[in-house]
């Protein structure tokens, strides 16, 4: 295969980024984000791991159907990818949920370091051979393109990775990933082992080098960069760098790399990295997982020059403290945008030049509330914009709605909140707590109403600008309390988990904020749980025979 300086994104946010502790999605918010994955221009969409349980494969299967159909930016639908472990079981899981995409993949990987094999696999190496000959030739059996991963690589014997890998290739495998699972190479090792491995590997010319970076010592990017270097043409990464303990390589920190520092790398991608943000934004508030406001490119404060000195420099001449501009990453740099005067119309095209399409329905919901948010904040800026919108469009389907609050807080009593709610049938219901604090009182309020035992796992508040009439943001985790709802098993480690459920909310009163934020999370508990609504609706699709 000719060597190009074409580097392909593969994403897994929907897969390793969904193992994450807590970053349980919804089938309708994977398709979502998957949606948004492909306008991104990602090349391969790791979808999920369809033997994890039937609402995993069937997720995937909605993606390979209706985004793994649809043309991203280089005017080819995504390669839609299914993870599998090295069984035939979960192949043919895999290929039961991706046949439908117009460019279907299978991922099916077994560990080669000797600490797996000998404790997790209890197999001798002859015998994982043979394993990986024998199913990755079964899953081409279904499927051209088929991806091998040795996992552990990082830990494993070099020379028994050659081995294993040309026997992969043997067997039909077109890439070849290379993970290091546990984190643990520096940039040096791993990008002399990836060179190690298109030095010696037999038929290593004719596939897709890849790399996959775990981020527990803070190096997975420098790690991912280091094997692209070393000749690997595909990068796995997530967005946020979600995924599983300190998550994997983020997929802003390389394109944004590659493309910030061209001379140094002469390698390119085809993400629209002006989308990052908005891309950015929809994973944290669907997974409930906030992004850490110094984090690289996605941070809060990844474009604020805050200090005296920066400012000073910063008018004087951008480049002194800034390597990108924040338009590169589809930030806008205007702080008052709109105001209470400000029409319809000007609100779609400001919402248009950030990257927000609605329909009229939508535009007009958006309208109503611009101007709800307009009589209580003189400025709006975009980041304002960004988090109304967010809070309008990300939601999960609405079995109880938030239709009043009122609280009393303070030193001077016990804080007390009274709630009103919509149900699923439209009726009204209203109940009254007390609490430790005018949140917790609200909680409880909300608990008596909707009766569906939960722990609250983490609750965290944010405000979207500076000055004291800010929108407040916040996201919560929980999980069912009896930890039954919903249990899937890790494709690695083969533990069983109850899953977790995000939400988010966004007003100018963070008692409100926090309310919202709360049912957003119980909504979804209440529906995957199976007591209300019906399924989420499946796309028209062939089945072939099934
Ligand atoms: O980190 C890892 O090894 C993985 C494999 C399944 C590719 O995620
Ligand atoms: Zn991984």
């Amino acid at each position: 295969m000719e060597k190009s300086n074409y580097v392909h994104i593969f994403d897994t946010t929907l897969r390793d980024g969904e193992q994450s502790p807590g970053a349980t999605l919804t089938s309708a918010e994977k398709l979502e984000i998957a949606r948004t994955l492909a306008r991104l221009g990602v090349d391969v969409m790791e979808a999920g791991f369809p033997a994890a349980s039937p609402d995993d494969l069937e997720g995937v299967r909605r993606i390979a159907v209706e985004v793994g159909n649809m043309a991203g930016p280089s005017g080819k639908p995504p390669i839609i990818c299914g993870l599998a472990r090295a069984a035939s079981s979960d192949i043919d899981k895999a290929w039961q949920a991706v046949q439908f995409a117009a460019r279907p993949r299978i991922h099916t990987f077994l560990a080669t370091s000797a600490i797996h094999m000998k404790h997790k696999l209890r197999m001798d190496p002859e015998e994982v051979v043979d394993r990986v000959r024998e199913m990755v030739s079964y899953a081409k059996g279904y499927c051209d393109d088929v991806e091998f991963s040795p996992e552990d690589a990082g830990r494993s014997d070099p020379e028994f990775l050659y081995l294993v890998l040309g026997e992969a290739i043997k067997a039909g495998a077109t890439t070849l990933n290379i993970p290091d699972t546990v984190g643990y190479t520096t940039p040096d090792e791993f990008g002399s082992l990836i060179a190690g491995i298109m030095a010696n590997t037999p038929g290593v010319e004719d596939v897709i080098v890849s790399v996959h970076c775990h981020d527990d010592l803070g190096l997975a990017t420098a790690n991912t960069l280091a094997g692209l270097a070393a000749g690997a043409r595909q990068a796995e990464v997530t967005i946020n760098g979600i995924g599983e303990r300190a998550g994997n390589t983020s997929l802003e920190e390389v394109v944004m790399a590659l493309q910030t520092r061209r001379p140094a790398y002469n390698l390119e991608t085809g993400i629209d990295s002006t989308q990052i943000t908005r891309v950015s934004r929809m994973v944290s508030n669907y997974t409930g997982i906030p992004v850490q406001p110094n984090k690289a490119i996605v941070g809060a404060n990844a474009f604020a020059h805050e200090a005296g000195i920066h400012q000073d420099g910063m008018l004087k001449h951008h480049e002194t403290y800034e390597i990108m501009r924040p338009e590169m990453v589809g930030l806008q740099r205007s702080s008052l945008v709109l105001g209470k005067h400000s029409g319809r119309h000007a609100l779609k095209v400001r919402l248009s030049d950030m990257g927000y399409e609605l329909t009229g329905e939508e535009l007009q919901e958006a309208f109503e509330r611009f101007k709800d948010l307009a009589d209580k904040k003189k400025t709006i800026t975009d980041a304002d914009l960004a988090a109304l919108i967010t809070d309008q469009l990300y939601q999960p389907r609405e079995v109880f709605a938030l239709e009043g609050l009122q609280v009393a807080c303070g030193t001077m009593g016990m804080p007390t909140a009274t709630v009103r709610l919509t149900g699923p049938d439209g009726s009204e219901y209203i109940e009254a707590a007390i609490g430790t604090g005018p949140v917790d009182a609200t909680y409880k309020a909300i608990d008596n109403i909707v009766q569906m035992p939960n722990c609250l796992l983490e609750f965290t508040v944010r405000a979207v600008t500076e000055g004291i009439d800010a929108i407040g943001e916040v996201t919560v985790r929980l999980e069912a309390e009896n930890g039954d709802v919903h249990l899937r098993t890790s494709p690695q480690s083969g533990l069983i988990q109850p899953r977790t459920f995000g939400g988010h909310g966004a007003d100018t009163d963070i008692i409100v904020a926090s309310a919202k934020a709360y049912l957003s999370a119980i909504n979804k508990l209440l529906v995957a749980s199976g007591l209300y609504g019906e399924p989420e609706p499946m796309a028209e699709i062939a089945l072939n025979g099934e």
